[in-house]
């Protein structure tokens, strides 16, 4: 049976992992709207507020891209900065993704 979207997880700081399954816009979105923890995405996805903070593993980089420079401005100030740190509201849902587990730092 054919899916309806790109399914993509979220580890939360739990451990716990929350699926959701999008089409458009962009992860953090989806993580908001299926209540993943972690994840609050303030300023709407204006890289402003930090809120929507990811690890990504460093496999799947190639097909999300690493962060830009605008972002790493900001994701500088959070405490679990690591090289492979996106801000989702930038990563757009596309069919590469599918299948990704990105985990959600403790805020
Ligand atoms: Fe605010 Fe991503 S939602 S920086």
């Amino acid at each position: 049976m054919k899916k309806d979207g790109v399914t993509i997880h979220f580890r939360q700081a739990d451990g716990t992992v929350r699926t959701g399954i999008g089409s458009t816009g962009s992860v953090m979105e989806l993580a908001v709207s299926i209540g993943v923890a972690g994840i609050e995405g303030q300023c709407g996805g204006c890289v402003s507020c930090g809120t929507c903070h990811v690890h990504v593993p460093d496999d799947w980089l190639t097909r999300t891209g690493k962060a830009e420079v605008f972002e790493i401005d900001l994701l500088e100030f959070e405490p679990e900065f690591q090289p492979n740190s996106r801000l989702s509201c930038q990563i757009m849902i596309e069919g590469a993704l599918d299948g990704l587990t990105v985990d959600v730092p403790r805020r």
